[in-house]
């Protein structure tokens, strides 16, 4: 039986546009700009005009930051209920106009009436209730926590009000101020949010809006009065704004693309696999991040699967979004289309099968049919590019380590979809993925309470539950830190083999890589002065190459990342117990390469910071949220993998252990530079190391100059996150400058140092919570 159309009135919508006579200037300050410069907003589905918007300058970017920062304090000084309330309305307003939003969204960006209606909206509204409710917890629950102050937020053209939703909902309710900007495909949701907000009460300057392309993005992006920056969008953009926010000391959180794998086990119910993977894939025209877009099927089952998958391919309904029968709508602008097609047909160039079925695309806007591609090699564009369109790349696997291979095999890392009945295998393969979400028996589920955000290139920070708060706050501890102390090496390297002359008595001290003592590659070495400017001893002048060394033994310490938290705290125990019996031999190096009076006490201090890390080992757990569906999200704190890090000069003890326990006690394994003016303490500890069971590889040393050693560190392909804290602004600013290659993530000191005695400024979650990422694991469960 055929269906008729079932069209959803636009009335509403059109009489909105026509209201504000199709012709839209920028809402700053709870007031609408005159319109300037203008660019036309598309039906993607028709190619006619819906309204003509402003393109945004960076004069206008100018005025809304000033409106925001102005505002920020009385947002501030409403207080958590006082905020709370305002959200509460701003969700009840959602609700009550949630199909005039829902039509406008569809109009706007080809998406089908069912997806706005059934998913967007509720989960629009979802997130202000559940904001307004940290906003109303706040002063309890983040005590130790503020408002960051002026957020910049850039938002791509997929979702475009649930991403508005994500980005403004944490930040008011965290008491930020927000200057915000849509993509230009897609803004009208945003300015009839604006409408919204006067009707909720938000105060002037609270929410700003400014329309516009990249450059408004760009203008945002580099503006000295914001605080903090949350990007939504392609790598690509994510890089740019990585490099051009370097050194600003702007917050920053980046949410990127997918390369997801769906992974379907022998052993699956395959029918609701199908069912699955539709909505993985499909949904949204495939225009998501974290869209299913690689299936990799078990050889067994792969024909069977294939076969149904095709028959429910052959099903889907393409046409009008406005219909609220159809599966799939317009894709939203004829450039994403282009590139679509030119992608599929470089998979026909190589002779893989592409299967569409057979249906008929509107004459007018922007279609793709959905499309199956199989025979795909692991390294064809297709299988490794993000398509961001109703593109399926298909392959098989024999075993569960062969799919875990094959699932990591992207530079993203944002979800990740497991298909089994086997509630082992999915428990054993979820972990081993290296993704920010996975659904097991699910896909493309999402919740406000539920972190959502990536490893690897997909980027960095959560939207979503507590964690995606803290991506709104400051430490108040951050704001006691104290200027870096200036410590000048004594002594620049020396040009000269290491060992002096033949008779001479060879004080170098070694490196420490894979658990050995190692000599600089480049056999070069630099003289270490004490206080007084006696010469105590030589160490090597690491270079590329020992960089390199170590993180390959680093790499091969796989053992130490499985090992139970509980073994990891008993080697920091051991360690800080060897530590211990060799105090004052320790406390005497201290003294004289610093001429510190207080070097017994940095040694106590290192010791108690050895116990402190062994305690929190097992003690940061994850959490397990109850989202509104029948299951559990498991949200897990995993440890990043191999971290580099940068010692700082003052206290050489305390501040090597400081940063180098939280980092192994989570389960990384780390490469460090210890203090470039005084690393003796580090290069004595390896005799430590080797007596308390740590395992070779797990800590590796490189001394040598700071800046040429973190360079290396922040452009290699094989380290997840570097770390600098050695009171170079400059060094930090090309830190982060350097990271966005791999996008990996930083945590940088800046100029400022920190009291490495003081729990509050070198301890803490905050300290944990950079040294791990989150992975968020949907289990649903029921017959
Ligand atoms: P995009 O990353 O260029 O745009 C996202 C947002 O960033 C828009 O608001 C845009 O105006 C803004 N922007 C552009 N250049 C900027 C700059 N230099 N500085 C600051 N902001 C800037 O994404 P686009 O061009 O719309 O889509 C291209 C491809 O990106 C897609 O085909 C898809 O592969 C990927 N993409 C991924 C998304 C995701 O959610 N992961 C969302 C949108 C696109």
């Amino acid at each position: 039986m055929e269906y008729g159309p079932a069209p959803e009135s636009t009335k509403e919508a059109q009489a909105w546009l026509e209201q504000r006579g199709r012709q839209f200037g920028l809402f700053i300050n709870n007031e609408w700009s005159e319109a300037g410069e203008l660019f036309a907003s598309i039906n993607p589905a028709n190619g006619a005009k819906l309204a003509d918007l402003t393109q945004g300058t960076a004069a206008d970017v100018d005025r809304a930051v000033a409106a925001a920062r102005a505002a920020q304090p009385g947002w501030q000084a409403l207080g958590g209920h006082g905020r709370a309330k305002i959200m509460y309305a701003i969700a009840r307003l959602m609700q009550k106009h949630a199909r005039l939003f829902a039509v406008l969204e569809t109009l706007d960006n080809g998406k089908t009436i069912r997806e706005t209606r059934d998913v967007d909206l509720p989960l629009v509204a979802r997130h202000f209730y559940h904001h307004a409710g940290w906003a109303q917890l706040l002063a309890e629950e983040f005590a130790d926590h503020r408002a960051v102050g002026v957020v910049g937020q850039i938002v791509p053209w997929n979702f475009p009000l649930l991403m508005l939703a994500w980005k403004i909902a944490p930040a008011l309710a965290a008491g930020n101020t927000v200057v915000f900007k849509p993509a230009e495909f897609t803004s009208l949701t945003a300015l009839l949010f604006a409408d919204i907000c006067v009707q909720a009460g938000v105060p002037a300057g609270v929410v700003n809006i400014v329309t516009g392309d990249g450059r408004v993005g760009e203008a945002i992006v580099k503006h000295a009065g914001i605080d903090k920056l949350a990007f939504t969008g392609s790598t690509e953009v994510g890089r740019l704004i990585r490099e051009a926010s370097a050194g600003s000391g702007k917050k920053l959180s980046l949410e990127l693309g997918g390369k997801s794998p769906f992974i379907v086990f022998e052993d699956a119910d395959l029918d609701a696999a199908v069912e699955g993977l539709v909505d993985s894939i499909w949904f949204n025209q495939g225009q998501v991040c974290c869209a299913g877009s690689r299936l990799l099927v078990q050889e067994s089952v792969q024909d069977k699967f294939l076969d149904k998958l095709r028959a429910r391919m052959d099903k889907l309904t393409l046409g009008s979004p406005l219909d609220k029968s159809m599966d799939i709508g317009a894709l939203v602008d004829p450039v994403q289309k282009q590139r679509i097609e030119g992608l599929v047909q470089s998979a026909r160039d190589e002779g893989c099968t592409v299967y569409q079925p057979a249906c008929e695309l509107p004459a007018d806007g922007s279609w793709f049919p959905p499309t199956l591609i199989t025979g795909a090699s692991t390294a064809a564009a297709v299988a490794q590019a993000e398509i961001f369109g109703p593109v399926l790349v298909a392959m098989s696997f024999r075993t569960p380590p062969e799919a875990v291979q094959l699932a990591n095999n992207t530079v993203y890392g944002l979800a990740a979809c497991v298909w089994t009945e086997n509630i082992s295998l999915a428990l054993d393969v979820a972990p081993a993925i290296k993704a920010g979400v996975v659904w097991i028996n699910t896909a493309n589920q999402f919740d406000a309470a539920c972190g959502f955000g990536g490893y690897r290139e997909s980027g960095y920070g959560r939207e979503g539950g507590r964690e995606g708060m803290y991506e709104y706050m400051t430490a108040l501890s951050e704001d006691a830190r104290p200027a870096a102390p200036v410590v000048e090496p004594k002594a620049k390297p020396k040009a000269v083999p290491a060992s002096g002359g033949v008779f001479a008595i060879d004080r170098t001290a070694k490196m420490y890589i894979g658990g050995k003592q190692a000599r600089p590659d480049g056999a070069y070495s630099r003289a270490i002065h004490g206080a007084d400017g006696e010469f105590i001893a030589e160490v090597g002048e690491g270079s590329r190459k020992d960089i390199r060394n170590a993180v390959e033994a680093a790499h091969k310490a796989t053992g130490w990342t499985k090992a139970t938290a509980h073994n990891r705290a008993q080697v920091l125990y051991y360690i800080a117990e060897n530590l211990a019996a060799r105090g004052e031999e320790f406390a005497a190096r201290i003294a004289a390469m610093t001429g510190s009076k207080n070097a017994e006490k940095e040694v106590q201090a290192s010791i108690e910071r050895l116990f402190y890390y062994a305690a929190w080992a097992d003690k940061y757990d994850g959490l397990a949220h109850q989202p509104p569906m029948h299951g559990i999200t498991v949200a897990l704190n995993e440890p990043l993998g191999v971290i580099g890090i940068v010692c700082p000069n003052e206290a050489p003890l305390l501040g090597f252990i400081s940063l180098v326990a939280p980092a192994i006690a989570l389960g990384n394994r780390v490469v460090v530079v210890p203090s470039e003016a005084h690393p003796l303490s580090a290069t004595d500890l390896y005799q430590v190391f080797d007596t308390s069971d740590l395992p070779a590889g797990v800590v590796n040393i490189i001394t040598g100059s700071a800046d040429e050693l973190a360079r290396t560190l922040a452009t290699h392909g094989d380290i997840d996150a570097v770390w600098r804290h050695d009171g170079s602004a400059e060094g930090c600013a090309e830190v982060e400058r350097l990271s966005a290659s791999t996008l990996k993530r930083t945590w940088v000191g800046g100029a400022k140092g920190r009291d490495w005695y003081s729990t509050a400024q070198a301890g803490g979650r905050a300290v944990l919570a950079h040294a791990s990422q989150v992975k968020n694991i949907w289990i649903p469960y029921g017959v």
